[in-house]
């Protein structure tokens, strides 16, 4: 009954393979019957096709086996490619032969609307249906492009340990697990052990998941999620965000290119997303960030990061990703370069990049502190277990450089792109503050 590759055709395939007849492995996504012409639409992992089964035109056998397929019923189609008689760019199978594989029993997401809750309960049975169909191809897209885009930059790819005896980002959102007789956490970001990598490779990057234990219960916050760290030798902040920009609009550039019919599914506008691949991207301080906002007619706090209510008007502000750089070095990680402006405030020099249409920070990074004792002090100064950062503190020891690095969360980007309303929909089990099943 397994048909081999080379018999198969795939639905996204069809283009190609007008007037020719085909074999189809596939689901059965929905059904409408007149009694003389029944339309079914199959889904086969790489698209959605309308088969079209004429009564007239097949033997008894093959239309009663049609007529009994229930929706996700697992099916075999063979039949003539054809393209639709009104819609553009839109193929038809005309059926001449339809096998049922198992036939599916009621399945429990029907056309009927289901609340988010009762869809992310059953999210194995849900990843079925358009929608994160859609949102999942999308976040493959946007994997593929950063990892082309490195390959591209001259970086290797630099594999960093997800169980770490340290805390990268803050201390307090840290996973621990028993380790043999110690302890261990969940990495929160692969940076500092990139850190290391640049000094025998120049620029690295790595990608994988990493774990924050968040208690933010926002549409923007996972517990798990994946982030793409990139870190550069001999690279200033500016070097830094100039090669971000170059980065986010590959990503942008290719999913418009690559994935119209999955922003059609989600019925995304793109027309903002269009702009920003032609237009350079805002940047501006926090500090000015701020003052805008104060205009705007916000309380602001200038010492304070920037709130969830603020990213979002400087994203509806300029419309366009906006790195908002130079943040209070108070609010921010111990390894990032600082300094001390000219209103005598210690700030880092880092940026966030803001993403627009309410996506809000997609990006974090800074250039990093390359001075040992500098660094010392700073870990020092936070109460941090110093003994277990000598390693990291060798990295300025020997043959310290000026580098720069920034992590970018694949969920927010994804978010961002398909416009989706909360992040849980951009990965395909998601790990939130709440115990999720499956
Ligand atoms: O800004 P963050 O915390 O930066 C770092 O972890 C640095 N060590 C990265 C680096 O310089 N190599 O996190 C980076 C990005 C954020 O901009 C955001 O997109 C995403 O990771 N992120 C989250 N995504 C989903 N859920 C969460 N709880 C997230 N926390 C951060
Ligand atoms: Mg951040």
């Amino acid at each position: 009954m397994l048909l081999p590759e080379s018999q198969k055709t795939s639905l996204s395939q069809f283009k190609k393979k007008v007037g020719q007849t085909v074999h189809v492995n596939g689901w059965m996504y929905n059904k409408r019957s007149s009694g003389k012409i029944t339309f079914l639409e199959i889904r086969d992992g790489s698209g959605f096709v309308q088969a079209v089964l004429e009564k007239a035109k097949v033997s008894k056998e093959i239309w009663d086996e049609a007529e009994k397929a229930t929706i996700e019923s697992s099916v075999i189609i063979s039949g003539t490619v054809t393209k639709h008689p009104r819609q553009e760019d839109v193929y038809e199978l005309q059926t001449i032969d339809f096998k049922i594989v198992q036939l599916s029993p009621e399945f429990p997401i029907g056309k009927k609307e289901h609340g988010p809750e009762f869809l992310f309960e059953n999210r194995d049975l849900y990843l079925r249906s358009k929608t994160p169909w859609a949102v999942l191809r999308i976040r493959d897209q946007v994997f593929r492009s950063i990892t082309d885009f490195y390959f591209d930059e001259g970086f290797i790819r630099f594999d960093t340990p997800i169980l770490q005896p340290t805390s990268c980002e803050d201390t307090t959102q840290l996973f621990g697990l028993k380790y043999y007789d110690d302890m261990m956490y969940l990495t929160q970001s692969g940076q500092l052990y990139s850190e290391a990598g640049i000094m025998s490779f120049g620029k690295v990057y790595d990608f994988g998941p990493v774990f924050r234990a968040e208690k933010s219960k926002t549409r923007n916050h996972l517990s798990e999620f994946w982030m793409m760290d990139a870190e550069m030798a001999f690279y200033d902040q500016q070097m830094s965000e100039d090669l971000q920009e170059r980065m986010v609009k590959r990503i942008l550039k290719d999913v418009l290119e690559k994935c119209s019919t999955e922003l059609k599914i989600l019925e995304r506008d793109t027309a903002i997303l269009e702009s920003i691949v032609n237009t350079p991207f805002i940047r501006m301080k926090h500090y000015d960030a701020k003052k805008l906002l104060e205009e705007k007619g916000f309380s602001v706090n200038y010492e304070d990061d920037m709130t969830t209510e603020e990213e979002i008007e400087i994203g509806n502000h300029f419309k366009i990703p906006v790195f908002i750089e130079d943040y209070p070095f108070a609010v921010k990680s111990f390894y990032m370069k600082n300094y001390i402006d000219d209103r005598g405030m210690k700030r880092a020099k880092n940026s966030d990049l803001i993403a627009p249409e309410e996506a809000r920070e997609i990006i974090g990074g800074s250039q990093r502190e390359e001075d040992h004792d500098m660094l010392l002090n700073e870990l020092t100064a936070r109460n941090y277990p110093v003994d277990e950062y000598q390693w990291y503190l060798n990295i300025r020891k020997y043959g310290s450089v000026p580098h720069s690095g920034f992590g970018i969360g694949l969920e927010r980007t994804v978010r961002w792109i398909t416009g989706v309303h909360h992040i849980r929909e951009t990965i395909p089990f998601p790990r939130t503050t709440v115990l999720s099943r499956p």
